[in-house]
């Protein structure tokens, strides 16, 4: 029997998976670490401790797994930080971390560099944001010429865990499309923009296919993690696209809907499909020949969190008293509301928002109150705001042609049954759980997997481990929640200027 390790470092904490061949999960361990928040806005880590918590993770799993049966090893991870290396491969600085809002100034410099919005959304399929790596790059080189001036090698996280443990500088192209360097319909580095911007191209790593071998573990690193020298490391991919091949999502039509603190829809595409005003994220997928696009929503499960400790207090008595769990009582009271909570509408832009609205001043509403409302449609009405929120990204991705027939509930939302019925009606769609939930460490072992031949490709490794375990299809909602989308379509665009208004206000104080 072949086994597979997929590492994910991750926001929190490193884990080591191992899988078997029929997907069984052999053996789990992680290592957790923090991020720096050196300055407002600025969020940071150090690849030591990735590397550190990496070789734990895998020397506890290797307690259980003989190193020399693990036929592959697949790598994923947090998406667009920076980390930069010397000639020698030394860490210059803390990586700047994908929650890191410090380079607006750079993200205009960019796009202006490249000829304007248009012109940048044909070079790399997407706008360039805060969070993506390629501005971060100009930030230290306006800020940090010293580093600058040393830098040699530009890797995303898990691409310098690569390093770390094949000596090899190397990526691909699902975590490299959220570089803002990458052209995205050639799956390989955009040579215009790296000249508009004057980064050169020396310094990117080779693009591999996710389940391409891309390196071979090093003589150094097998003596630190106790694997096996020799041992193949594939491509492996960013944890969205590496979560994405862990549910199934995988061929056009299954989308998958992520109820995490943020929210995500995520879909697999057969080809290159662009989002006209670049709303959508339009990044490779993990499976060679396929894309993926993507809606992030900031406050999705989150919004239901924010809740529970804003407004809550009386159930967490009660959950204490009664031993039952205080989520449970919260949708069990919702449970007790008519879908449509009587014409009150909940705006999740808590933490401002992403998709469909990239709008950092966007704040959460509650709209049409009455004298009849009381707590149970308050509560329901933060679970339909979040459907509504989600169905803004499907109705992006259904006008660019996609055709979508289930989809995958994931995250601790998930677990609710009626959020889940909420989601079918408000989607008008099937909504279906599968047996897998360990995330993207569990994609990247599938992605393993291919490259060390134990499955034929990335969708053989799916079907044969991943299967449907529990769905619900759409009832009788359906239309009065039609109807109250529209309604909610038009409140963001009436309140936008508001929002903006009411946050220069609140940042005065008093
Ligand atoms: C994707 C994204 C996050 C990070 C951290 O665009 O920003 O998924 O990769 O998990």
């Amino acid at each position: 029997m072949s086994y597979l390790l997929g590492i994910d470092v991750s926001t929190t904490a490193t884990k080591a998976l191992v899988i078997d061949e029929r997907g069984q999960v052999c053996a789990t361990a992680s290592d957790e670490y923090e991020f720096f928040t050196p300055r407002p806005l600025w969020a940071e880590q150090n690849p030591s401790d990735w590397w550190r918590a990496c070789v734990n993770g895998i020397r506890r799993v290797l307690e259980k797994i003989p190193a020399h049966e693990i036929a592959g090893i697949g790598l994923t991870g947090q998406m667009h930080g920076l980390v930069l290396l010397d000639a020698d491969g030394n860490v210059l600085r803390p990586c700047i971390m994908w929650n890191d809002q410090r380079t607006a100034k750079q993200c205009a410099e960019i796009t202006e560099r490249a000829g304007g919005a248009k012109n940048l959304l044909q070079l790399i399929g997407n706008p360039v944001l805060p969070g993506f790596t390629a501005p971060k790059i100009l930030w230290v080189r306006e800020n940090e010429p010293e580093v600058y001036a040393r830098a040699a090698h530009v890797l995303l996280p898990k691409d310098y865990l690569r390093y770390k443990l094949t000596g090899a500088y190397a990526t691909e192209p699902s975590d490299a499309s959220g570089m803002a360097l990458l052209d995205v319909a050639k799956r390989n580095w955009s040579d215009e923009l790296l000249k508009a911007i004057d980064i050169p191209r020396a310094w990117l790593p080779d693009v591999f296919e996710s389940p391409v071998v891309s390196a071979k573990i090093s003589a150094d690193a097998a003596r630190e993690t106790g694997l096996l020298e020799g041992t193949p490391v594939v491509g492996g991919g960013g944890d969205q696209a590496a979560q994405a091949v862990g549910t199934g999502i995988v061929q056009e039509g299954i989308v998958s809907a992520t109820l995490g603190t943020s929210g995500v829809v995520f879909a697999s595409s057969d080809s290159y499909r662009l989002e006209p005003n670049g709303l959508l994220h339009a990044f490779c997928h993990a499976v060679p020949n396929k894309w993926h696009l993507m809606g992030v929503m900031l406050s999705a499960a989150g919004s239901f969190r924010w809740f529970r400790d804003a407004l809550g207090a009386e159930e967490k008595e009660r959950a204490k008293i009664e031993k039952r769990d205080l989520y449970e009582i919260l949708t069990s009271e919702a449970a007790r509301a008519d879908a449509g909570c009587e014409g009150l509408i909940f705006l999740p832009y808590l933490s401002g928002e992403r998709t469909p609205y990239p709008d950092p001043h966007a704040r959460g509403t509650f709209f049409g109150i009455t004298l009849r409302h009381g707590k149970e449609h308050f509560v329901r009405a933060v679970l339909e705001g979040v459907a509504y929120g989600l169905r803004d990204s499907l109705e992006l991705m259904r006008a660019l042609g996609l055709n979508i027939s289930q989809v995958r509930a994931s995250g601790g939302g998930a677990r609710s049954e009626l959020w889940r019925q909420i989601l079918a009606d408000v989607f008008n769609s099937e909504i279906a759980l599968v047996n897998i939930t360990e995330g993207a460490a569990y994609g990247a072992a599938l992605l393993a997997g291919v490259g060390a031949g134990v499955y034929t490709n990335v969708e053989d490794a799916c079907a044969q481990t991943i299967r449907v375990t529990d769905s619900v299809t759409q009832g009788k909602n359906v239309a009065v929640y039609q109807d109250y989308y529209q309604v909610y379509r038009g409140l963001y665009p009436a309140l936008k200027d508001s929002f903006e208004k009411v946050g220069a206000v609140a940042a005065r104080g008093v």
